[in-house]
């Protein structure tokens, strides 16, 4: 495993050193953090390549479709996919590794995504929307903003293990951390040409992909070019088939721009559920159109943008249900006063009215550890 997490290191001089990463385990709240993440030394521990019989559906035996496989080309992929594929009923898009559980979707985001009430909504319309489309035009694009520890990445998360078997371990699933894989401006024409294989690659294997950008706002712009075809309107139908992926970008971009209105809405006494997506949703466009902002890069993508997916600052009563849940993952009992101790190791803003968890749920699931037996 190391070895797959040194090779990383070595840069662009390795061939393929965007694969391994791609499938690291799925990530529970507390880890989703950018910079810290990656100096956190168990990063490479989570970073697990699950190749080996038994991770593919359908069948137990067989050779595992890798990029570790030598490539001899599309056919080759394609039979590879439908042989796998031939076994037994594989759901609607006959692509056994592919769940579309929308249901599990939607009980997910209501039970367990606290305070994101327009997040929720609108990734769950976006996809149950784009899912019953017989002949997507195009890729679902969504772009989700918001402070870290909001649940950008739990919500991506849950997107992948509810569309899929393996969800983010799956083949069909590609997470891109910005700093991790494209740590180095120089190299950026080699990373496109590796992402670009790697996007090529994962739709043409899997009847449907997901792709995932974390870090979004530090993505290189000649690097969302090299995506920007893939999520664009096909010009080719017959090429495409009946093939979908959908991309999902996470940045904190406009995250100050949001918790300015939730502040204002807050400071007004008005529940955050009165606060309207039009209204973010045109303050997030602003925010990208800012020519000095981190926000210039996404811009280009702008017009491919299904949905943008606002975050809102987490407040006192959500981190809570955070702890909650963390102690409920566990099997702890806790109680009401835990709870409160938990919320209080976190800190608030505004500085005066202390309104805002400012690392939002992020940590929380660490944080309940003072309270083992
Ligand atoms: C869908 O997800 C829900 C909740 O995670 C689960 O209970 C249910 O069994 C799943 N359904 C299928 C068909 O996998």
């Amino acid at each position: 495993r190391l070895g797959a997490a040194s090779r990383l290191l070595s840069g662009p001089a390795a061939p393929r050193a965007l694969a391994a990463p791609a499938r690291s385990a799925p990530r529970p709240w507390a880890a989703t953090g950018g910079r810290d993440r990656i100096k956190a030394g168990n990063y490479w521990g989570r970073l697990s390549p699950v190749w080996g019989p038994g991770t593919l559906p359908c069948c137990d035996r067989g050779p595992s479709p890798g990029w570790s496989l030598p490539l001899v080309g599309q056919d080759f992929l394609e039979i590879l996919s439908a042989w796998y594929c031939s076994f037994g009923s594989c759901g609607a898009t006959g692509d056994c590794r592919v769940l579309n559980n929308v249901t599990g979707l939607e009980s997910e985001l209501n039970g367990q995504l606290h305070g994101q009430h327009l997040a929720g909504e609108v990734v769950l319309r976006a996809v149950r929307g784009f899912l019953q489309k017989p002949q997507p035009e195009k890729a679902l694009v969504l772009s989700f903003h918001g402070w870290s520890g909001t649940g950008k990445n739990f919500v991506a998360r849950m997107v992948a293990s509810h569309l899929y078997r393996d969800g983010l371990r799956s083949e069909c699933v590609r997470t891109f951390i910005s700093l991790f894989h494209f740590p180095h401006a120089q190299y950026v024409d080699s990373y496109k040409v590796q992402l670009e294989k790697q996007i090529s690659e994962t739709t043409q294997l899997c009847q449907q992909s997901l792709f995932i950008f974390d870090e979004a706002e530090k993505l290189h712009f000649g690097l969302l070019d090299a995506i920007k075809p893939f999520m664009a309107h096909r010009d080719n139908k017959d090429q495409a088939g009946n093939r979908r992926s959908i991309f999902l970008f996470l940045s904190s971009i406009g995250g100050n721009a949001i918790n300015e209105v939730a502040l204002d809405f807050r400071r007004a006494r008005r529940p955050r559920e009165e606060i309207p997506m039009e209204l973010l949703e045109q303050r997030l466009r602003r925010e990208l159109l800012q020519p000095a902002g981190n926000g210039a890069g996404l811009l280009r993508l702008e017009n491919l943008i299904d949905f943008f997916v606002p975050f809102l600052p987490l407040e006192r009563r959500h981190v809570r249900l955070c702890a909650r849940d963390a102690f409920l993952a566990r099997a702890l009992p806790y109680t009401e006063a835990a709870l409160d101790e938990v919320a209080k190791m976190m800190v608030f803003v505004p500085k005066e009215e202390k309104l805002f968890s400012a690392q939002g749920c992020k940590s929380v699931s660490q944080r309940i550890n003072y309270f083992l037996p």
